[in-house]
């Protein structure tokens, strides 16, 4: 344990989709790890395919300057997956030993953690930092980011009720959510959506245009349906958005507001337009609740590298932040409960 006391050479990398927050957690590593610990900062480029192909930056204090507020990675990110390139894990310990990395810190969803169990596994020292915007990574209670998008999506429903109240229309705004549910529920509880279809519930069409003719038959004029981009009809499959699968296998969603809008039109006559909100979700500053969450989550990691606490990952548990091993964070979801679903549901119709 001694060892993990004194200075360190740390390397760090963000992979997956982006999320607001990373640069905040970047920032908390650097300052902690060369303020208080005296280690020096790697950062790898573009997620995983950074340390395959040895592409850093130094990160001191300067880097870090002016960092907080601003979403994105520095570090830029990716989906690589070092799992499929047969010479991938020799590359890995190649660039761990030339770099004399004493730990490296991966912050990711369930691909990017699922890659640092895989070299933890062959006996490399990493610690993982939870990171989704979907905010369904097991293992922890919480991921920045979440907040943030959360208020984006809600800020886009408030804005569409009063277009779709002058138009007696239906609007359906599709969000982030590939297995999970959470942006859809928490943005639909707080901008008073009339239904919001997640993953967990596949949805069964007649009873959503039922739920609208029942707002329409109390005198409303307009309703808002916020749909995950990962859900389905009872029986149904996911909406792929097009193009190839990534490198850890999963499609590209998107779309599923279009086939539900076009239905809900046919099947109840009222107008209906559709709002996919994609990307913006992910965009821009990260909320302040995120940067402090953020900030808390890069501490925890590099004091858990100074403690050793190899092959876990930095988890929130209440409003407590502790550590789980890798292996209790990756290849299942967290998802949105029947209580919280329940509860929701109370406002549809
Ligand atoms: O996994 C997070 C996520 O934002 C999903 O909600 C979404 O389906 C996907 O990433 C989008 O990925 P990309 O940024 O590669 O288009």
């Amino acid at each position: 344990m001694a060892k993990y006391n004194s200075a360190m050479r740390i390397g760090m990398l963000t992979g997956g989709g982006d999320c607001p927050g990373l640069n905040a957690v970047i920032r908390a590593v650097v300052r902690k790890g060369t303020m208080f610990y005296g280690d020096s900062v790697l950062g790898f480029l573009e997620g995983w395919r950074g340390v395959v192909e040895n592409r850093s930056m130094a990160l001191d204090l300067d880097s870090i300057a002016g960092i907080i507020h601003r979403g994105g990675t520095i570090l830029r990110t990716s989906r690589t997956n070092p799992q499929r390139d047969p010479q991938g894990l020799e590359r890995v310990r190649e660039t761990f030993e030339r770099e004399k990395l004493d730990a490296l810190i991966a912050i990711g969803g369930d691909d990017t953690l699922g890659v640092a169990r895989w070299i933890s596994d062959q006996g490399l020292p990493v610690v993982g930092v939870p990171k989704t915007i979907d905010n369904d990574l097991s293992g922890t209670d919480l991921c920045f980011g979440f907040d943030t998008a959360v208020g984006i999506a809600t800020e886009a429903i408030d804005r569409l009720h009063s277009t779709a109240e002058a138009h007696n229309r239906v609007m359906v705004v599709e969000v982030m959510g590939r297995e999970a549910g959470w942006i859809a529920t928490y943005a639909g509880i707080a901008g008073g959506a009339d239904v919001v279809l997640i993953p967990e519930k596949p949805f069964n069409l007649a009873e959503v245009c039922e739920l609208l003719k029942r707002r329409h038959a109390r005198g409303k004029y307009f309703s808002i349906v916020v749909v995950a981009e990962g859900a389905t009809e009872v029986g149904g499959t996911e909406t792929s958005g097009g193009g190839p699968t990534d490198e850890f296998g999963h499609a590209r969603l998107g779309g599923v507001s279009n086939r539900l809008a076009e239905q809900i039109e046919q099947h109840t006559g009222y107008e209906t337009r559709v709002v996919i909100l994609g990307h913006t979700q992910r965009g821009g500053t990260p909320t302040a609740f995120d940067r402090v969450l953020a900030t808390r989550y890069g501490v925890q990691a590099i004091d858990m590298a100074h403690r050793g606490e190899f092959g876990r990952m930095a988890s929130l548990r209440g409003q407590t932040l502790t550590s789980v091993p890798l292996s209790e964070a990756i290849g299942r979801n967290r998802k949105v409960g029947d209580e919280l679903y329940a509860m929701a549901s109370v406002f549809f119709g």
